[in-house]
């Protein structure tokens, strides 16, 4: 008989590497999978986890209902950062442990964004659709170097990007709701409120966390003329309509986004050549997931095993 019965819904869980698996099969825990390749919704997590000991939880809403309909959850084991989805009140009330994986994705996403910031510049995805297209036409970019980037959110991403961006020669500034001043004296990064930050940020990336509007219309008008933004942080963070209209207008040169107010995203910025898109996938960096993956089961294991308060 299994010791305990694990629901894995986080869409992807062993597709790096089949050890995070292994682990948790030869503690004898008994494991159902995500079977819809996909953030569940609010209902299909509450069937799949109702007769569950632990989660190996996705970005899926783990509400009061989905918890109180679970009465033998002990433990809910993140992959991943993001705690906004996860009724932590509630959670507390059941005496449910709660984990994240803080470190495991920060150079993963980090990159990302370097990489997305330099192709949005350098007009990568409009020139690799043309020639796509059978089009041979040479597009003027700009160069990173001697540009404002504008962090919001100085967390652990934030700062692995504004290290990352140290040898570029950009001025770095930032905002962040709590900041870390002697970090960010120490590193060269100006802090700001986002009213002083916002008209100097040619690139502006998003950092923070939670899922409340911080970059809405009036916020994207105080940017310079083509700038571009970027949010592989959360959906909702950047206002994606008004950064749509700002795309079409032209007031904004580009936009990367990895994160979307509904995932899967099928908005209209898909129609947009300025408008470089991923799913979500901040994090599939094949080192970084397999970490992840570990130290989620680790974290589950520490109570479902081991008794961790
Ligand atoms: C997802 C993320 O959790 O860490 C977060 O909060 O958004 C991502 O890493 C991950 O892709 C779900 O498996």
């Amino acid at each position: 008989m299994s010791r305990f019965r694990v629901l894995i819904s986080t869409s992807s869980f062993a597709a790096a590497d089949r050890l995070p698996l292994a682990r948790l099969e030869d503690e004898g825990a008994e494991v159902a999978l995500n079977p819809h390749g996909r953030v569940l919704t609010e209902d299909e997590v509450a069937t799949l986890v109702a007769d569950c000991d632990g989660l190996i939880a996705g970005t899926e809403p783990l509400t009061e209902r989905v918890l109180s309909g679970a009465p033998k959850l002990r433990v809910i084991s993140r992959v991943g950062v993001g705690i906004e989805r996860v009724d932590l009140t509630a959670a507390e009330r059941r005496g449910i442990k709660v984990f994240i994986t803080p470190d495991a994705l920060t150079d993963a996403v980090a990159e990302l964004t370097l990489g997305a910031m330099i192709a949005l510049l350098r007009r990568l995805p409009q020139m690799n659709a043309a020639m796509h297209e059978g089009v041979w036409e040479k597009q003027m970019g700009r160069l990173l170097r001697g540009r404002t980037v504008g962090i919001v959110g100085l967390g652990r991403i934030g700062k692995a990007l504004a290290k990352l961006l140290a040898p570029f020669g950009v001025r770095r500034v930032a905002r962040d709701a709590e900041p870390d001043r002697p970090w960010a004296a120490g590193n060269d990064v100006q802090l700001m409120s986002l009213r002083e930050l916002l008209p100097v940020a040619e690139v502006l990336s998003v950092h923070a966390s939670g899922a409340e509007c911080l970059i809405g219309p009036e916020e994207l008008a105080l940017l310079p003329e083509g700038a571009i933004v970027l949010n592989p942080a959360r959906g909702g963070l950047v206002d994606e309509s008004a950064l749509y209209d700002g795309l079409v207008s032209g007031r904004l040169a580009g936009c990367y986004l990895d994160t979307f107010e509904r995932e899967p995203y099928d908005g209209p910025l898909r129609g947009h050549p300025n408008a470089l898109l991923t799913p979500h996938a901040g994090s599939y960096a094949r080192e970084a997931r397999v970490r992840m993956e570990l130290q989620a089961v680790d974290n589950l294991l520490g109570v479902l095993r081991d008794g961790r308060a």
